[in-house]
């Protein structure tokens, strides 16, 4: 008996299919590390929940690590706001190191709290690329933090989780630093890379202008192929073989979302009596595996749709009802007997929650695999 291998509802320990993600951030983190340059761009990975948002952003961060670079991580959201978190977490991160320079960023970290923690002033007037403007406070004191921060090690990599739920305010402040590092050309090894759900550029471009200095990335689906690696490569690691049609099997019930290829990967392993070396898995377990997993999908259902109102519960029952492709927002309407601008915030709801997205010209569908099938058993319940 081996214990299961998967991951389901935890980091991915390897993330498969995410190939040209990991290219992209290889590639800033050379220009940080052997050229000693800012990566001007603060990237935006965006994705409904489940889709390997977090496992992406802890790979990057240890490619970071891997290259020299210090890394700061923080989960956007909490009351002190994220440019406080992040000098918490850039403090925590060159503690250790203990010197007479690590002193200095700390007297600064405390100074950038004292300055965005006073009330009443949030915006100070600064020149921006010639333009007189408001900028807000702190940007030049969280500045002076990545700086110093890049000075350590092969560079400072901040990693921002859920970006979307950060402060109006820690947002700007970011944004603004990074825009000054960048127009001041600056040498200064350091990058922000930030993961979110799909209402992260929304959120962003609804605090800043400048949205040119923001990169976003919209995260997909996992490739067949890569489904295959996330099933195979775990189970062969510990001397265990899937048979062709188990694979198969198993990726009709996963249809590319990373968090059912770990559910199905892991109830799977538990029907074949969680296997010794040598052993093999067929379609049997995945069978198995896969009523077993079914409760575990359903509570995950069960609580997106509670917490959705009950307009939003309409809009989702009517495009469950016309199957699982994308809807347009003109059918919704008119099978809801409701005009369509009345349906854009319950739309926009549901698209923070990550349960839907925008498809091609304007129309509407279902993120996560499963779930339609789910909201048409609802009717009526
Ligand atoms: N590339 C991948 N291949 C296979 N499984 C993956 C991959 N990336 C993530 N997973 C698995 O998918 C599930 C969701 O991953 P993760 O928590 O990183 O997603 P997330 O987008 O951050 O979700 P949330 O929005 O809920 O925070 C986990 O069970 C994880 O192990
Ligand atoms: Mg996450």
């Amino acid at each position: 008996m081996q214990p299961s291998p998967y991951t389901p509802g935890e980091v991915a320990r390897t993330v498969p299919g995410r190939a040209s993600q990991l290219a992209d951030i290889d590639e800033r983190l050379s220009a940080m590390v052997d050229l000693g340059r800012l990566v001007g761009r603060i990237r935006v990975d965006h994705a409904p929940r489940g889709f390997g948002k977090t496992s992406l952003l802890r790979e990057y961060q240890r490619r970071a690590v891997a290259r020299g670079a210090i890394t700061a991580w923080v989960t956007a959201g909490e009351s002190q706001g994220l440019i406080a978190q992040i000098g918490a977490a850039i403090a925590s991160a060159t503690a250790s190191l203990g010197d007479e320079a690590s002193t200095r960023l700390l007297d600064r970290i405390e100074s950038l709290k004292l300055t965005i923690g006073a009330p009443g002033i949030a915006q100070a007037s600064a020149t921006l690329n010639g333009e007189k403007v408001q900028e807000p406070v702190g940007v030049r004191g969280f500045e002076a933090v990545i700086r110093e921060a890049a000075s350590y090690g092969a560079g400072i990599v901040i990693l921002i989780d859920e970006v979307q739920a950060a402060d109006e305010a820690g947002i700007r402040t970011l944004v603004y630093a990074w825009q000054h590092l960048q127009a001041e050309g600056a040498d200064i090894p350091a990058a922000v890379f930030a993961a979110g759900l799909p209402n992260a550029p929304e959120v962003i471009a609804s605090v800043v202008t400048f949205s040119e200095r923001i990169a976003y990335r919209r995260l997909g689906p996992l490739e067949q192929e890569a489904e295959e690696i996330a099933l195979v490569g775990p189970a062969r690691a510990l001397g265990v073989t899937w048979t062709r049609e188990a694979v198969a099997n198993a990726l009709s019930v996963a249809q590319g979302y990373p968090y059912t290829v770990q559910l199905i990967g892991d109830a799977t392993w538990a029907a074949a009596g969680r296997p010794d070396p040598g052993r093999t898995v067929g379609v049997d377990d995945v069978e198995r595996g896969r009523i077993a997993m079914r409760d575990d999908l359903e509570a995950l259902f069960r609580a997106r749709w509670a917490q959705s109102a009950a307009l939003e519960r309409r809009m989702l029952s009517a495009m469950a009802a016309r199957g699982d492709d994308p809807v347009s927002r003109a059918d919704i309407s008119a099978d809801l007997q409701i005009p369509t601008n009345h349906l854009s915030s319950p739309r926009g709801r549901l698209i923070d929650k990550g349960l839907i997205q925008s498809a091609d010209r304007g129309m509407l569908e279902f993120t996560i695999p499963g779930f339609a099938e789910f909201v048409r058993d609802q009717e009526g319940g």
